[in-house]
């Protein structure tokens, strides 16, 4: 139970401060904001220190004082603690996952899977860390022993988006304090209390005063300083291109190492020959599972000619079928977007591409009734031109637009023909075309006959071309990032 977070009571709701060398405390702006639900936006989840430079400045302080001990100790002993925390992290699964639904938004079920994926990703990497960690070479000289070392890097900034408010702070935090780093961790402002949740099982499994802190608050007011700071030497952010190239400057000037996940236009191919029932569902659970708030989330359907008013009916059929409502109720597919200006901002582009004579098939219409949440009918948009606003830009809401070609080696262009390179799916029974797909696609994460979200914790994650920074995270990934090589020449003493 998060209770060990809250600083102080205000009427019925608890006010959670930040996590800094080792305790929990109130945020020295004196300021907090307030966390919602979105489906029901009169729900007050709790209020969270609003931090500020100088709080950034201490939990760095703490992170440094902590780097030279904690990157000192056994890889066993740090496993232990990782392992540790798993547990306690899996015996709250049910609580978690709920409280992941009711602040971000997406459903029961999604909230728990992630929170498991996050109890997956602290065990791996409490065995990851066994691993060997250099490499033997032969050199020149018979008698010197030359190998790599590979050793923290120091303090890492890690900043997180809402959309997995768990899984993706897990899969940056646990491998960077696996490998022997500290971290000052700042959450998206809109989901803290899983942030909170994470730490605290961190926490209470003995990791040591300063190795991980918690800052909650606002972009500017917390990341910012927290990217400057000359002492923070690696940056690990995901989010919105924006952000990111801002970080990927700033923390780039100074030297520091940066990681970035951005954004994703991600496409399913359908062929002709495909298994439509099964295109048809996978495209769907892609595009509107999470609400379609995932840079995996598939946003066009890329459709052979022959087959595409078959698909776009069935497609429109199961969009119209979902079933939207409180993410806590069992029957709830899709949730409602994580803010108020989510929900307007995806509405305004749904607005805009009819206006501009976009085919609307299903959905787009506003969606009332719903306690105020901020939810947005499944939508889909046929007949999309690929250079269209709608083929082109992230909408990151529940929206899917089919575009139709005449062939696999048009689809595989079109596919292409974007800034972003996340992630890629085909549907087809044709092995030949399952490959030449595989090997021409654009793409980080590519999916033959599966959708194109979901990611397994002990393989790379990443994209090509602007959805990252050619860097990958997660499974034996992560270690390129979290730390340096040393190579030593090892020559014994001269005999006389
Ligand atoms: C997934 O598809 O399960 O922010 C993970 C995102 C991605 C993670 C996707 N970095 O949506």
């Amino acid at each position: 139970m998060a209770n060990g977070s809250i600083v102080e009571q205000r009427g019925s709701t608890p006010v959670h401060g930040n996590f800094i060398a080792g305790a929990w405390r109130a945020g020295k702006t004196g300021e907090t904001y307030e966390n919602r639900n979105p489906a029901n936006p009169s729900e007050l989840i709790g209020h969270f220190a609003a931090s500020g430079a100088d709080d950034v400045g201490a939990a760095v302080s703490a992170a440094e004082e902590a780097a030279t001990s904690w990157g000192a100790i056994s890889a066993f002993a740090r496993a232990n603690i990782l392992y540790k925390a798993s547990e306690i992290l899996a015996s709250r699964v049910s609580e978690v996952g709920r409280d992941l639904s009711r602040e971000e938004g997406k459903t029961l079920k999604e909230g728990i899977g992630e929170t498991t994926r996050a109890v997956q990703i602290l065990r791996y990497f409490a065995g990851e860390i066994q691993q060997p960690i250099g490499e033997h070479y032969p050199s020149v000289s018979p008698t010197t022993f030359l190998f790599t070392l590979r050793e923290p890097i120091g303090v890492c900034g890690i900043i997180t988006p809402w959309n997995f408010p768990i899984a993706i702070p897990a899969w940056k935090i646990v491998p960077a304090i696996a490998f022997g780093n500290t971290v000052v961790f700042k959450p998206a402002s809109m989901t803290p209390l899983c942030a909170v949740h994470l730490t605290e099982a961190l926490a209470e499994a003995g990791l040591p005063t300063g190795v991980l802190n918690l800052v909650t608050g606002g972009a500017s007011a917390v990341g910012d300083p927290l990217v400057r700071d000359d002492r923070v030497l690696a940056v690990s952010f995901t989010g919105s291109d924006a952000v990111g190239n801002g970080i990927k400057k700033l923390a780039g000037e100074r030297g520091a190492k940066v990681q970035l996940e951005l954004g994703g236009k991600n496409p399913a191919i359908v062929l002709a020959d495909a298994n439509l029932d099964h295109a048809v569902t996978q495209v769907i659970n892609g595009a509107m599972m999470s609400s379609g708030q995932k840079c995996t989330a598939t946003s066009r359907a890329i459709v052979d000619r022959r087959v595409v008013a078959e698909v776009t009916q069935r497609l429109a059929e199961k969009v119209g079928a979902l079933r939207m409502g409180d993410p806590l109720d069992d029957a709830t597919q899709i949730g409602p977007l994580v803010s108020a200006e989510a929900a307007e901002r995806v509405t305004g582009e749904i607005d805009r591409a009819r206006s501009e004579g976009v085919a609307l098939v299903a959905g787009g219409s506003a969606a009332d009734g719903h306690n105020g949440g901020h939810f947005v009918t499944p939508t889909l948009f046929g007949d999309v031109d690929p250079g269209s606003r709608l083929g082109q830009e992230e909408l990151f809401g529940p929206v899917l637009g089919v575009i139709t070609v005449d062939d696999v080696d048009e689809a595989i262009a079109v596919a292409n023909k974007v800034r972003y390179g996340l992630s890629a799916s085909i549907f087809t029974r044709d092995i030949g075309q399952a490959m030449e797909f595989v090997q021409k696609i654009q793409a980080g994460i590519v999916h033959v006959n599966s959708e194109t979200a979901g990611a397994e914790p002990h393989v790379p994650f990443g994209g090509y071309k602007g959805s990252s920074s050619y860097s990958r995270e997660q499974g034996k990934a992560a270690r390129e990032f979290y730390t340096q090589v040393k190579t030593v020449y090892l020559d014994p003493p001269p005999s006389a």
